[in-house]
């Protein structure tokens, strides 16, 4: 359990971070959030926060959508976040939930005339999925929610339920993750995670127009890709079917890091052992999130100085 939070506009104590049951978010779903995780380097004796101020920025993105106008510079966020890890004094990987939502204790679903506030909690955090290295996933029956419905471009609370759904039946039926595809059945992500298959060679995934998050792992993946495996990174729509025959595939995100997908609705991808791409990419990204590789130090921020 974390020992502090980042509560209306000071570090307090977490069992003073708390709110009613009239709360307009928790009734009604209107607020955003982040997920941002911070890595252990044990040689360096470090705790290093992976791309936080991409992060802010997505938060800054969200609030945008939702009409709420974000008080903090994206530079007292990160602060604010450094000062809480070091409070914690986590010596292990983290995971950091910084959440806006309408604090308001009153009826009525609506945008307008709502009062945000900013939260802020850091948790210690294992694996996402526990098969990292071999997931079996399937294709929900649930849809991806469209950017004309509730835009997954915004990290919504209240349309994380098109996620809930997704991952309950994909595990209910024995998956370890679902993936979701369009409303006009194009392949968009996973329940939480971006998507990448390969075929002859390229690494390819749905562009930002398929309803997907724009994921900054997603984002990450494709700059390593071609900068350190100098492979060709495709964004184009993806069809089910070239699920089944792609020669491998794997989630990416800040939660689910880098996970191979070796079986997709019951069929192996390629040999159904994981693929020699996916696996030098996961290793490459967990030497780059843990400080290793100096050329990417700049995304990886020390929490003691
Ligand atoms: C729906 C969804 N897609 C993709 C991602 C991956 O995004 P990122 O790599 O920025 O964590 C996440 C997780 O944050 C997510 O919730």
């Amino acid at each position: 359990m974390p020992k502090f939070a980042f509560f209306k506009g000071q570090l307090v104590p977490i069992e003073e971070a708390k709110v009613s049951i009239m709360t307009h978010a928790l009734n009604y779903g209107t607020g955003c959030f982040e997920g941002i995780r911070a890595y252990w380097n044990e040689d360096r004796g470090q705790l290093f926060v992976f791309r936080m101020q991409e992060h802010y920025e997505r938060l800054r993105q969200s609030t945008r959508i939702l009409f709420i106008e974000l008080t903090y510079t994206t530079e007292q966020l990160c602060q604010t976040t450094l000062e809480l890890l070091r409070k914690e004094g986590y010596r292990q990987d983290t995971y950091i939930r910084p959440l806006v939502y309408m604090a308001d204790e009153t009826i009525g679903v609506r945008l307008h005339n709502l009062q945000p506030e900013l939260a802020i909690f850091a948790v210690p955090f294992g694996r996402y999925i526990e098969k990292e290295e071999g997931a079996h996933a399937g294709v929900s029956s649930w849809r991806r929610t469209d950017d004309n419905v509730a835009p997954a471009r915004a990290k919504i609370t209240g349309a994380y339920i098109n996620s809930g759904l997704a991952k309950t039946e994909a595990v209910r039926n024995g998956f370890d993750e679902a993936i979701v595809l369009t409303n006009d059945g194009h392949v968009s992500e996973g329940s939480a995670e971006n998507l990448f298959i390969v075929r002859n060679g390229a690494l390819i995934t749905p562009p930002i127009t398929e309803n997907i998050l724009e994921g900054i792992t997603r984002q990450t993946i494709i700059q390593l890709a071609r900068d350190e495996m100098s492979l060709q990174v495709i964004e184009r729509p993806i069809d089910r079917t070239e699920l089944y025959v792609a020669d491998e595939a794997f989630f990416c995100g800040t939660g689910v890091q880098v996970a191979l997908i070796t079986r997709i609705d019951h069929r192996p991808v390629g040999t159904g052992q994981p693929g020699p791409i996916g696996k030098a990419l996961r290793d490459v990204y967990f030497d780059v999130v843990r400080g290793k590789l100096p050329k990417y130090n700049s995304w990886c921020t020390p929490v003691s100085s």
